[in-house]
């Protein structure tokens, strides 16, 4: 509504009225500079005072709410059904690429130029790229820049109104007005940083303080990931507190649809829900075309009104930079707050668009290119429970087959049986599981059963067995631990095993070719028991196992023999000692120098040590109190284990103390393992991801997303040569 159409007032409300315009701007401003720029201008208080004034002011009128109110986010009644909704243009689908990424842009290309009759000498087609966001499809229609209308794409022709859940999002205007501009100049970041979005010099288009009559923004409504994880930590604390019909989420994807397809706007309104404009439907009375030149001029638009428009988009020319941009986000994907579930390309120019046109329901001028799903739905065939080096048990669920995040995942492990039960994960249920990156597969969740289907019967819920299931020993629960732990130390095969084959590890006393098969095999025939054992077979007992060749037992035999020449940290690392990992079992031979005073000393000694807190203190001297223990040390000296046993030195030098490091790519002199040898001799840590606290990042050549995520935080990268001199 303008302020033309309101009816004439008495002078009394006059200024009222004007207060009320005031809060209405003021609100809106800072609500925007929230949600939108994430650059919060007042203090919540302030916020909430202006808001309460507000309401107050429309207590007293009523006539005078507005459906772009402020307090017009939160509330409304619950609905029966949403209404139906006519789309005045069509909300199409985009026709998606699933090949490699090089022949899907090549393609999408070549289709491109064949449709505009251009010959191979002509210029390259500007393109741009954009992120293909996981979330839901909107049409915000605007009249006369207020929001009236806002609904899902449904079939394309028919969507839902879904305008009063809309309303709630913090992120999306409510009115779109000029005033805008001020804060969009103030919020570009600096030289050098700036997106695509940016124009040179920062001016928004001369276009943006002129919104149409009729506007209709299109984008996709989702959920950032940190938001969901939040959202679900509370739905468990209601479930946790007995509350009727609440229940976790799968995924941000379903937890955005289901509050955006929420029938009570209330409830909506508590769901944290974000907005990317990627889009227009009807604009009028100019048409897009007259207005725009090309689809990132309109997206700049955008923006400047207020519109969330997602930074990572670029104007690209070519196939081959699009590929180079979908390799990049490729890379970068799992490091974005939100889920994207690929790329969009759109030819740039909306003249060329219209040349382009239409096939079916499709544009020619647009396509999406997937990456491969990190989540698939699949079956679970049953549930194992897996016994780990330190009696740990693992359940861990067996999965019907699935292709997900670039591999066929079969097992997928659910920690323990706390996790196990919070998922209520059962045999034959449906689950979706999770592949991101390099991180193992995970079950996100149970797929709900249809509610038009009929109810299937369901199995037991999962319970930790209480003997350990490869011993029959009885498994423990300790207070305060979440793990359910097999008593039968070396007894229980499945320990046994574990161990032998940690002691062989390569980063422990390395015996090659000592796989998990061979183990087995040993353990299984009983010829193994405890680490000594594995230098008294010899090469008979070794060559009259099954599938033995005489050549590859005599390998086993050299390698025994060879492993006998270790170091002390190599054989306490082995030993696998509870909390005892590479970088501790280093710290101890370096302060102590040898391994007799490393079994005797007391926890008050040991505490001494760089990185011995009392937890591994107390499993160091509860492992060297066990008189097995001990004996298993002897016997391993007595069988010829050998090492060089070093002077005590307290307080060598450390150059690199209080430093961290995360190694990437190829290191071509020192190799990956010698340069985090060499750095943790310095006394530097060495670390896995890279982070805020990363001091340096060591990037090797074919470095990959650990290089980007660097330069991304401002991290300083070092090429090998700066490693070493920083070693000297
Ligand atoms: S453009 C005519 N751009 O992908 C082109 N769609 O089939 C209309 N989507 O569910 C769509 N990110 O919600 C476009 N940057 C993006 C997108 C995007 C996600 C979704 C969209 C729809 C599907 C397109």
């Amino acid at each position: 509504m303008t302020k033309q159409e309101i009816d004439p007032m008495p002078e009394a409300n006059n200024l009222d009225r004007q207060r009320l315009e005031a809060l209405h701007s003021e609100l809106h401003r800072h609500a925007h500079n929230y949600y939108v720029l994430d650059a919060p201008t007042v203090p919540d208080a302030e916020y909430d005072r202006l808001f309460r004034e507000l309401q107050a002011i429309e207590a007293a009128y009523p006539q005078w709410i507005t459906p772009d109110s402020p307090t017009q986010r939160v509330g409304g009644k619950p609905l029966d059904q949403f209404a139906s909704v006519r789309h005045a243009v069509p909300m199409l689908s985009i026709r998606t690429e699933t090949d490699t990424e090089s022949s899907g842009a090549q393609a999408f290309d070549t289709r491109v130029r064949k449709e505009l009759e251009l010959t191979e000498t002509e210029a390259a087609v500007e393109y741009v790229a954009e992120l293909k966001f996981d979330g839901l499809a909107i049409n915000l229609r605007y009249e006369n820049g207020v929001l009236v209308q806002a609904a899902t794409r449904g079939d394309g022709e028919n969507g839902e109104d879904v305008t009063q859940n809309i309303r709630t999002v913090g992120q999306i205007p409510l009115r779109i007005s000029a005033p805008r501009l001020a804060a969009v100049g103030a919020a570009l970041p600096p030289e050098g940083t700036r997106s695509a979005l940016e124009r040179p010099g920062g001016e928004p288009s001369l276009l943006a303080d002129e919104v149409p009559k009729v506007l209709e923004v299109r984008g996709e409504v989702y959920m950032r990931r940190d938001d969901f994880e939040a959202l679900n930590e509370r739905q468990r604390g209601r479930i946790a507190a007995g509350e009727k019909g609440e229940k976790t989420f799968v995924n941000p994807r379903n937890a955005a649809a289901g509050a955006v397809r929420q029938l009570d706007p209330a409830i909506a309104a508590q769901r944290p829900l974000s907005f990317f404009a990627y889009g227009v439907g009807e604009v009028a009375p100019q048409s897009v075309g007259s207005l725009f030149a090309t689809h990132m001029e309109l997206l700049q638009t955008l923006k400047s009104w207020g519109f969330p428009v997602a930074d990572e988009i670029r104007v690209v020319r070519g196939a081959d930079e699009l590929v180079a941009f979908h390799q990049n986000i490729a890379l970068t994907r799992d490091q974005l707050p939100f889920d994207i579930d690929g790329v969009v390309y759109k030819v740039n120019s909306l003249a060329l668009q219209q040349r382009l046109g239409f096939v079916t329901r499709e544009p020619r001028w647009a396509v999406a290119h997937k990456f491969p799903a990190q989540e698939q739905m699949t079956t679970v065939l049953a549930i194992d429970v897996q016994v780990g080096r330190t009696g740990k048990l693992t359940p861990v669920a067996k999965l019907a087959p699935v292709f997900v995040g670039g591999v066929t995942v079969t097992n997928a492990t659910l920690h323990n049986e706390d996790e196990a039960r919070r998922k209520d994960v059962r045999v034959g249920d449906t689950v979706i599981v999770r592949r991101a990156g390099d991180v193992i597969p995970e079950v996100v969740g149970v797929v709900p059963q249809a509610a038009d289907q009929p109810p299937r019967e369901r199995s037991a819920i999962f319970t930790m067995p209480r003997i350990c299931p490869v011993c029959g020993s009885a498994a423990v629960r300790e207070e305060g631990e979440a793990d359910y732990r097999c008593t039968g130390g070396l007894f229980c095969n499945a320990q046994c095993k574990q161990a032998i084959l940690h002691f062989a590890q390569r980063r422990a006393v390395e015996i090659e070719g000592l796989g998990d098969k061979l183990v087995e095999q040993l353990v299984d025939a009983n010829i193994i028991r405890t680490l000594p054992d594995l230098y008294r077979v010899g090469f008979v007992a070794l060559a009259s196992l099954e599938r033995m060749a005489e050549k590859s037992a005599q390998n086993i035999v050299d390698a025994l023999e060879k492993s006998k020449q270790t170091t002390l940290p190599r054989f306490l690392f082995g030993l696998g000692i509870r909390h005892v990992g590479e970088a501790t079992a280093k710290e101890l031979a370096r302060h102590f120098g040898g391994l007799d005073a490393i079994m005797d000393a007391t926890e008050e000694a040991l505490l001494q040590v760089n990185d011995v807190g009392p937890i591994v203190a107390k499993s160091l001297r509860t492992f060297f109190d066990q008189a097995h223990n001990r004996e298993v040390v002897e016997q391993l000296r007595a069988c010829g284990i050998y090492w060089e046993e070093g002077a005590a030195s307290a307080d060598s030098p450390k150059p690199l103390a209080g430093m961290t490091f995360v190694l990437t790519g190829t290191l071509p002199t020192l190799g990956r393992d010698d340069a985090k040898d060499k750095i943790e001799a310095a006394g530097g840590k060495v670390s896995g991801s890279v982070s805020k606290k990363t001091s340096y990042v060591v990037a090797g050549t074919e470095a990959g997303s650990k290089l980007t995520k660097a330069q991304e935080l401002g991290v300083a990268v070092l090429d090998e040569a700066a490693l070493l001199e920083m070693l000297k």
